[in-house]
């Protein structure tokens, strides 16, 4: 079987993994792939972004199954225009990708079906978008509508900064969303999904702002863990029962039945839990932390969302390790980066039993491994539980370096602090 993984993240680079682990005899291919997909799959020289490209190599190599691990293909139709070709591909289609490239229509769709999320008003005026933060006051928090890879999201603390945010965003973009502020915990639950079959995977937590105690401007995600010890089962039951399959459902409803990976990002507040976006797709790095922890076939659901027949497959378990993953980037992340540096210390990471290194940013220059992205690598440690699998992880970390390499050091402490396994910092 002719496998073709989209994208060249840390996502795509643990999709690849796992597909090769569990079929070692798929002939691969990752488009663009980056310096760690080349090691199980064969690198083809098409961006992404290039749904046309894509497709006539598809046709011309027979490729069998293409997973596509960004939304921005998706947003763009890949789905759609490969399997008018008659080719297999999961994700999916552009109708049901708005769910992630819409904000404006996935909070609607929300509201039309009673899935719980933050208060929000849409606004195509920039004035009337003003005269609302002004009516409203602060804290609040504006989001561009449309693709912005994780940083199109800014939490206002006071006015000015709500103002300049609104204006901002107005720039490049034609409708801002305005939200009420949520506190609470963020968990992210992802579910394999066939129009209105849903199979959810074991929860993760991200972290999007780039410094400890999640201070700092948002990022596409700087480190997560899995599973969340100290959430309960029925949090995890209600995210599936009042989120994701009403979410499918509704999708099945307004004739944009969803096919692939629906992500839902959630806060669990003190009324419940709420939605804050909806991904059509993996997440990145959560990707990274929760697949290792998959003991089913990934192909051979991927093969089964992709022929409606997800409600006959297999149960899918999941292992009872713990997996903590740590995003190490380059100087300036989120902002302006350098690239080119030469990496050191991938392989002894890697000799560490349990250790895994998924590549995002990286590229070979002379055999030489390079940063070639803001995100570079994603080190995770997989241990019998969280502790265990943090200090793996912090050790391999310690192995590895870079000019400017930046990381977070409390991946997971969120969990070990609720749990007394560890003190708050400063106490
Ligand atoms: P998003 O890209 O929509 O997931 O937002 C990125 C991050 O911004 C989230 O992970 C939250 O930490 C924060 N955020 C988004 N929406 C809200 C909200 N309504 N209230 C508080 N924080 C939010
Ligand atoms: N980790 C968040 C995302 O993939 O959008």
């Amino acid at each position: 079987m002719r496998v073709l993984v989209v994208g060249g993240g840390g996502r795509e680079h643990a999709i690849c993994w796992k597909l090769k682990k569990d079929n070692p005899e798929i002939e691969l291919f990752c488009a663009p792939g980056n310096g760690g997909t080349a090691q199980v799959a064969v690198p083809v020289a098409v961006d992404a972004e290039d749904i046309h490209k894509l497709l006539d190599f598809a046709l011309n190599q027979k490729i069998d199954l293409t997973v596509v691990g960004p939304e921005l293909p998706l947003s763009l139709g890949i789905v759609d225009l490969f399997q008018a070709a008659g080719l297999k591909i999961f994700g999916p289609s552009k109708l049901a990708a708005e769910i992630e490239s819409s904000k404006a229509f996935a909070k609607d769709l929300m509201k039309r079906y009673g899935i719980p999320t933050a208060a929000y008003q849409v606004f195509s005026d920039e004035q009337a978008a003003l005269d609302y933060i002004n009516s409203v006051g602060v804290p609040l928090v504006v989001k561009a509508d449309g693709l912005a890879a994780g940083k199109g999201v800014v939490v206002c603390r006071d006015r000015e900064q709500a103002v300049a945010a609104v204006r901002e965003c107005f720039q490049t973009h034609p409708k801002v969303i305005i939200e009420e502020f949520l506190t609470g915990e963020e968990l992210s639950l992802m579910a394999f999904v066939d129009g209105t079959t849903v199979v959810p995977m074991a929860p993760a937590q991200d972290h999007k702002q780039v410094y400890d105690g999640d201070r700092g401007p948002n990022t596409g995600g700087m480190g997560a863990y899995s599973p969340l010890p100290h959430i309960d089962q029925s949090v995890i039951e209600a995210a599936v029962n009042k989120v994701l399959i009403p979410a499918a459902e509704a999708l099945v409803r307004e004739n944009r039945s969803f096919t692939g990976v629906l992500y839902a990002g959630l806060m669990l507040t003190e009324q419940g839990l709420k939605v804050i976006e909806f991904n059509a797709r993996f997440g990145d790095p959560e990707a990274q932390v929760v697949l290792p922890r998959m003991e089913a076939d990934l192909l051979e659901i991927m093969l089964a969302c992709v022929e409606h027949r997800l409600d006959q497959a297999a149960e899918i378990t999941w292992s009872r390790n713990a997996v903590v993953g740590v995003v190490l980037a380059s100087c300036g992340y989120p902002g302006p980066y350098p690239t080119g540096k030469v990496i050191y210390g991938v392989e002894q990471a890697e000799a560490r039993s349990g250790a895994a290194v998924f590549h995002a940013g990286t590229t070979l220059k002379q055999n030489q491994l390079a940063t070639a992205g803001g995100r570079v690598l994603t080190v995770v440690g997989q241990g019998a539980d969280l502790k265990q699998a943090q200090n793996l992880v912090y050790a391999a970390v310690g192995d590895i370096s870079f000019d400017g390499m930046h990381f977070r050091r409390d991946i997971a402490d969120k969990a070990l602090i609720k749990s007394g396994q560890k003190q708050v910092a400063g106490s």
